[in-house]
């Protein structure tokens, strides 16, 4: 018999969504979080800048990794989206859950006029956990894709959905299963809809879940 692929959709924090979902369940987190570091600038003139601001943050993911740790397969992986500034921090924590851990290049080939050494690319941490197969796909960790044009945007860290669909397919099945607590306007869907997979996606604002819900479903 063959089964179509779900779209499971949830308006609210993915802390508290993730302890409704079942253990074991999820074959590969994909997924965008929002950057950090927390914002210094207001401060900077009356406090000196301390890693210590990174607490808040440190505390929520440290949180989140352990509840994936227990919805994520054994045998399966997890992909998230970084900067130079919060992949150290996903580095550390991901360290006791995962046998390996590479980093992944999204290449945006091109960077807007301004200051010297523009920015032009996105870091992406993929750990593999301790029974994950080997993945037969050959092809190299920069990836290079168009960002969305600001004019069509309907999120200001809105990702290509070909870029998606490129990291995806080489993993995906149509039996899998991928976690996206932090779905924004639902990029990621889109993808795993056009690669029938199954799909779970959280977002907690209530504007962007509205944009995803109607981008996915239609
Ligand atoms: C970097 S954006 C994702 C953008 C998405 N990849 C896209 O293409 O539209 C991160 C999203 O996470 C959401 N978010 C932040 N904290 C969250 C939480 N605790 N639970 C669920 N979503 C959260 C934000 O509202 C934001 O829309």
């Amino acid at each position: 018999m063959y089964v179509l692929s779900y779209m499971e959709l949830y308006n609210g924090d993915c802390l508290d969504i993730l302890d409704t979902l079942q253990e074991k369940s999820v074959d590969i987190l994909y997924t965008d979080p929002p950057y950090i570091p927390p914002q210094h600038s207001s401060t900077l003139t009356k406090y000196k800048k301390t890693l210590g601001e990174m607490g808040i943050l440190e505390s929520f993911y440290k949180n989140f990794i352990k509840q994936i740790d227990r919805v994520l397969k054994d045998d399966g992986i997890l992909i998230i989206y970084c900067n130079s500034d919060s992949y150290p921090m996903f580095y550390i924590h991901l360290y006791p859950y995962v046998k390996k851990m590479r980093c992944f290049i999204w290449d945006k080939i091109s960077c807007s006029l301004g200051y010297t050494f523009r920015h032009q690319h996105e870091m992406i941490i993929c750990g593999e956990r301790n029974s994950m197969k080997y993945i037969k796909c050959g092809t190299g960790d920069i990836f290079k894709y168009h960002a969305v044009k600001a004019n069509t945007k309907t999120h200001p860290a809105e990702k290509p959905i070909d870029l998606h669909e490129h990291i995806l397919k080489n993993i995906v099945n149509n039996d899998s299963v991928v976690l996206d607590t932090f779905m924004g306007t639902g990029s990621i869907g889109v993808a795993c809809k056009k690669l029938e997979c199954n799909y779970i996606g959280i977002e907690l604002e209530h504007t962007y879940f509205k944009i995803a819900e109607e981008r996915i479903n239609t």
